[in-house]
C-alpha cells in the first residue's frame, strides 16, 4: 500500500495593513540586485534575510513558509529582506548573450550593498541550497553582521570530478529544467507528481527567464569549497541550524562501498555518486556484484544517522569475509551527508542539526509548520523568542526535541527558556547545543 504522507498545505493569506512589501534594486560592483522588504525594522533586532535556491525566486521559495499561520509570531517581531538573485526577480529581462553572471562568492559580496542601503546592522540568514551557500559565504566574510543562520540543504563543497562526470552524463539526456528539478526534489517526489510538484515543474519549465536561471545554475555548479574547518580559521561563528529533508534528490545520492559486520559498520572502501554509478552501469554494464537485488539494511551508521541505505549488491566478500563481514553498497542521501559533514565542521556548541521526516527535497515548502517550530526554538535559543510565543504544540514537544542525540555522539545539553522579553534579547546567548532531530 502506498505510504500516506502528512503534508501541510498553506493557503495564501492577505497581508495585514502596514505589511505592504517594498521592492528595491541597488547597484553593486557585480551588477544590480533586487530585494523585497516586508514589515518594519524592530529596535535591537536583526533583520531576517532570505536567499533562495536555483530555479526559484524569493516568493516561490519562501512564500509558503512566511505565510504559514504559526510563522506570524516570528514575522511580527522581525523585518524581512528577501533577496532575488540577479535576473530571478519577477519580470526580470533575459540577460544579453555573453553576460558574465556573478559567481556565488560575488553574489555573497552583493549583500553588504543591500544592508548599507537599508541601514541594517545585523541579520539572521535563511537560505536554501545555493542561497544557503551564499549566506554562509557572507557570514564567513562578515561574521559581525550575521547573528544566526538557518541553512536548508547546504552543500559546502565544490563539485568533485566524480560529481562533474555524473553531471555531464545527466546533461546528455536531461534538459536544464529537468536537472534543476532533480536538484530541488527527489526522484520519488518527481515521479509522484503531486500538486506541489506539478506547480514547481510548471514554474521551472515555463520560466520566462530560463536563460538567467541557467546562469545561476552554472554559478552554483562552479562554486568553490567553503573550506569550513572546526576550530580553524574558516568557520561560522554564529549559531547555525542545518536543515535537511530525509528524501534527498536521487541523482545526487551517494553510494559508499562498506564492510558491515555483526556490530555494525566496520569500514568504508570508497564513495561514489549514485547517479554516476547508475550511468556507469547503463554505459558499461554491471560491474562485479555492484548492482544486484535490493534489500533494506536496518540499523544506524557511525554518524548516528538512520541509514537510508539499501543493499545494491549481494556483496562480493572481501578480505574481511572470514570474520563474518560483508561488503555492501549503501545509498546515502547526498544532502544528508553534506549536512552531516557540514555539521562536523562547525562549532558543536553553536550548531543544531535538523533532519526532517516526510519533507522531500524542500522542507520549507512541504513542512512549513515543522520548520517554523524549529525556527522558533532557534530564535528562542538566541534569546529572541519568548517562550510565551511558542505554540502549545511547541511547548509540549520541547523536551523531546532538545534531548536528541547529537551527530558527533555527544548528548545535547537541553535548555528551555521561560523568561519573556518585551523588546530586545533575553539574556540567554546562543543555542549552545548540537542536536539531530528527526521530526
Ligand atoms: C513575508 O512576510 O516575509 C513574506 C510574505 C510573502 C512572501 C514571502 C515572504
Amino acid at each position: 500500500m502506498a505510504e500516506l504522507q502528512e503534508v501541510q498545505i498553506t493557503e495564501e493569506k492577505p497581508l495585514l495593513p502596514g505589511q505592504t512589501p517594498e521592492t528595491h534594486s541597488v547597484e553593486t560592483p557585480y551588477g544590480s540586485v533586487t530585494f523585497t522588504v516586508y514589515g518594519t525594522p524592530k529596535p535591537k533586532r536583526p533583520a531576517i534575510l532570505t536567499y533562495h535556491d536555483v530555479g526559484l525566486n524569493y516568493k516561490s521559495c519562501f512564500q509558503p513558509l512566511f505565510q504559514f499561520g504559526d510563522m506570524q509570531e516570528i514575522i511580527q517581531n522581525f523585518v524581512r529582506v528577501h533577496v532575488d538573485a540577479p535576473g530571478m526577480e519577477e519580470g526580470a529581462p533575459v540577460f544579453p548573450l555573453g553576460y558574465q553572471y556573478p559567481s556565488l562568492d560575488q553574489l555573497a559580496d552583493m549583500i553588504p550593498c543591500i544592508l548599507q542601503y537599508l541601514n541594517f546592522s545585523t541579520v539572521i540568514g535563511v537560505g536554501v541550497g545555493a542561497g544557503a551557500y551564499i549566506l554562509s559565504r557572507y557570514a564567513l566574510t562578515h561574521p559581525d553582521m550575521v547573528e544566526g543562520l538557518v541553512l536548508i540543504n547546504i552543500d559546502p563543497n565544490a563539485k568533485g570530478w566524480m560529481d562533474w562526470a555524473a553531471h555531464k552524463l545527466t546533461g546528455l539526456t536531461s534538459s536544464i529544467p529537468e536537472m534543476i528539478l532533480g536538484h530541488l526534489f527527489s526522484q520519488e517526489e518527481l515521479s509522484g507528481n503531486s500538486e506541489l510538484i506539478q506547480k514547481y515543474r510548471n514554474i521551472v519549465t515555463h520560466a520566462p527567464n530560463l536563460e538567467n536561471i541557467e546562469l545561476y545554475w552554472n554559478s552554483y555548479n562552479n562554486r568553490r569549497d567553503l573550506n569550513l574547518e572546526r576550530g580553524g580559521a574558516v568557520t561560522l561563528k554564529c549559531p547555525v541550524m542545518l536543515v535537511v529533508g530525509d528524501q534527498a534528490p536521487h541523482e545526487d545520492a551517494v553510494v559508499s562501498r562498506e564492510f558491515w559486520g555483526g556490530r555494525g559498520r566496520v569500514g568504508v572502501l570508497g564513495w561514489w555518486s549514485e547517479g554516476y554509478l547508475a550511468k556507469r552501469q547503463a554505459l558499461f554494464g554491471t560491474g562485479r556484484a555492484t548492482m544486484g537485488p535490493k534489500r533494506l539494511i536496518p540499523g544506524k551508521n557511525e554518524m548516528g544517522m538512520g541509514l537510508m541505505g539499501k543493499e545494491l549488491g549481494s556483496g562480493s566478500l572481501g578480505p574481511l569475509e572470514g570474520r563474518g563481514h560483508r561488503e555492501y553498497n549503501v545509498i546515502h542521501s547526498a544532502s544528508c551527508l553534506h549536512q552531516v559533514e557540514c555539521n562536523s565542521k562547525l562549532d558543536p556548541t553553536q550548531t543544531s542539526f535538523l533532519k526532517m521526516a516526510d519533507s522531500g527535497g524542500q522542507p520549507q515548502l512541504t513542512q512549513p509548520g515543522k520548520l517554523t517550530e524549529a525556527f522558533k526554538y532557534f530564535l528562542q535559543g538566541m534569546g529572541y523568542m519568548a517562550s510565551s510565543c511558542m505554540t502549545r504544540l511547541s511547548r509540549s514537544r520541547t523536551a523531546s526535541l532538545t534531548s536528541a542525540a547529537s551527530v558527533d555522539g555527544n548528548r545535547s545539553r537541553s535548555r528551555t527558556l521561560s523568561q519573556s522579553s518585551e523588546s530586545g534579547t533575553l539574556p540567554s546567548g546562543p543555542p549552545g547545543h548540537t542536536m539531530e532531530v528527526s521530526c
